[in-house]
This record gives C-alpha cells, structure tokens and sequence, in this order.
C-alpha cells in the first residue's frame, strides 16, 4: 500500500462530513481535487471507501475501519507537532488562531503587538461565526481560540478576558435617539437587521427579547458584523452589534447607541483550548498575553 498522509487528511475531512463539497470548502480545494485523493486511497488499499446512493454520500465498512486509522494518524502528527514547538520555544513556531467574527475586530490589533514581540512566529487567523469555530475545536484545528462563552459541554479551558457589551445601533436621525430610557415595547414597528444563525451575537439578542417578551414585527438575516452596520447606515432599521465592531462609526457619529433599558446585554470575551491539548510555549506565551491585555484595557 502507498498511501501519503495528504490523502489521509483528505479522506478524513470527506468522511466527518460526509460530503466532498463540504471537505472541499474545509482543506480550501476544489471538488475534483478531493475526489481524486480518495480514488487514489482507494485504490492503494483495493478497496471502497465510499458508496453514494442518490446525492448521499455513505461510508463502506472498510472506509470505517480506514477512518479510525487515518484518525489515530493523524492524532499522532499532531503531537508530533506540538512536541517540536515545544522544543523550538516561544520565538519560533506555529500558532494558529481562531477567532470568533465578532471578536475580529480588536483581535487584529492584539495580533499586530504579539507578533512584533514574536517577529518570527508563523501566525494563522482563521476568522469565523461562533458555530463553524465551536466545529474547529471539536476537530483540534485551532490552538487558541477567542471567542463567546463556550458551551459547558465542550471540554475546554476557557477564561474571560475582557467585557463584550452589546449594544442596539441605529442612524443619528432615527426619532428615538435623544429619547431616555427607551423600552423594547416602542420598537414594535421596527424592522431589525440580525445576524445570521450560529452567530453568538444573534443567540444573545434572541435570548434577551425572549427574556422581555418581545417579538420585532419584522427581521432581515444577513452574514457579518459589516454587512448589518451597512444597513442600519442604510436605513433599513435598528440592530444589535458588540460595541467592539462599532466603536469607529459611533465615534463618528455616523451611527448611534439607542438608550435602551435592560441593556447593555453584557457578555464576556472568553481565550480557551481544547483541554489536555499540549499546549506549545508559543500558545501559552499568546494565551497569557491575551489575559494580560484584557486587564490592562479593563484597568486603562
Ligand atoms: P459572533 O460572535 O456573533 O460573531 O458569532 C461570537 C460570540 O458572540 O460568541
């Protein structure tokens, strides 16, 4: 049997989803590419991986028998990995990052000074909504993540580091922005532009309107922090956003905070790792700069 490790990574994403589209869109390769990578596995060990039925895609009983293999492999390289790091110290190395899209917008920033600390490390960033990077950890891509509370049933160890406020927006001539106070009952007639599902954010608001009883008469779902903020510049109605992803236009009065009661909802900016994860000098060196920052903008 000639099988590279490639084909195996291949094979393995193909067989958690059960889809080469999907698999495709995960390793960032075309359809075509990953079909081949499978064939080439199948014929190597003269065996069907896969049998599709209609536009299912189902795995043979040699394609779960490979798929336990493939994934104590590749367990195994990831450890070698993290032993090398270890061995290579804080200056050197790989770190890869996740971070909620929400959190995108001072991650950046957090990003910039560690990295001129650490000129030398490699540093990946993959940015995407609370659900995709809940699906990230469960697979052990990331080593660090940031992002919302994590969910109690996912083996992480998890600290806040900084506030996350959240925060209705709207445009400066709305008839409610000088008012005080203002309850979610006057919001009635209000379209609202919420983010799309998975996101933490759009959690967070359906938990506190359900909390107030309060139904908006009519909501737009679109992807991302930007695209709403564009709306609501737009015309289109109010939103719910991080004061973080909108700290520029508030500052410039291009948009404007309504004074809503019962908020801010507050939520908390949280750093975790998968537990047990072997942490390499260079995570743990970002993991404590991340706490240390989130302090000292507390304190600042
Ligand atoms: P999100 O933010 O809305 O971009 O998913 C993450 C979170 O608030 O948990």
């Amino acid at each position: 049997m000639h099988i590279t490790i490639r084909q195996l990574q291949v094979f393995e994403a193909v067989a958690r989803q059960l889809s080469y589209t999907r698999a495709a869109e995960e390793l960032h390769l075309t359809q075509p590419a990953v079909s081949m990578q499978v064939k080439q596995l199948e014929s190597s060990v003269g065996l069907s991986l896969f049998e599709q039925l209609g536009k299912r895609v189902f795995m043979t009983q040699a394609g779960e028998t490979m798929l336990r293999h493939a994934q104590t492999i590749m367990r195994h390289l990831a450890t070698a990995r993290e032993e090398m790091d270890e061995l290579k110290g804080v200056d050197s190395g790989r770190l890869r990052i996740a971070v909620a899209s929400t959190v995108n917008y001072f991650a950046t920033r957090l990003l910039a000074t560690f990295a001129r600390l650490h000129p030398s490390v490699q540093i990946t960033l993959d940015v995407t909504n609370r659900e995709t990077l809940l699906q990230k950890l469960e697979d052990n891509q990331p080593d660090v993540v940031l992002m919302g509370k994590p969910p109690k049933d996912l083996d992480l160890d998890a600290d806040a580091f900084m506030d996350n406020p959240l925060i209705m927006i709207a445009r400066p001539d709305h008839p409610l922005s000088k008012h005080r106070s203002i309850a979610l009952k006057e919001l009635n007639e209000e379209t609202f532009a919420v983010r799309e599902s998975g996101s933490g954010t759009r959690i967070a608001m359906e938990r506190f309107f359900d909390q107030k009883s309060f139904a908006p008469s009519a909501t737009i779902e679109m992807t991302g922090n930007e695209t709403i903020k564009q709306s609501v510049d737009a015309g289109l109605g109010l939103a719910i956003v991080s004061v973080h992803t909108v700290e520029l236009e508030l500052a410039l009065e291009r948009l404007i905070r309504l004074d809503i009661r019962g908020m801010p909802i507050m939520r908390r900016w949280y750093v975790g790792h998968r537990r047990g994860k072997r942490l390499s000098p260079t995570a743990q060196a970002f993991r404590q700069f991340v706490l240390d920052e989130g302090t000292r903008q507390a304190v600042a």
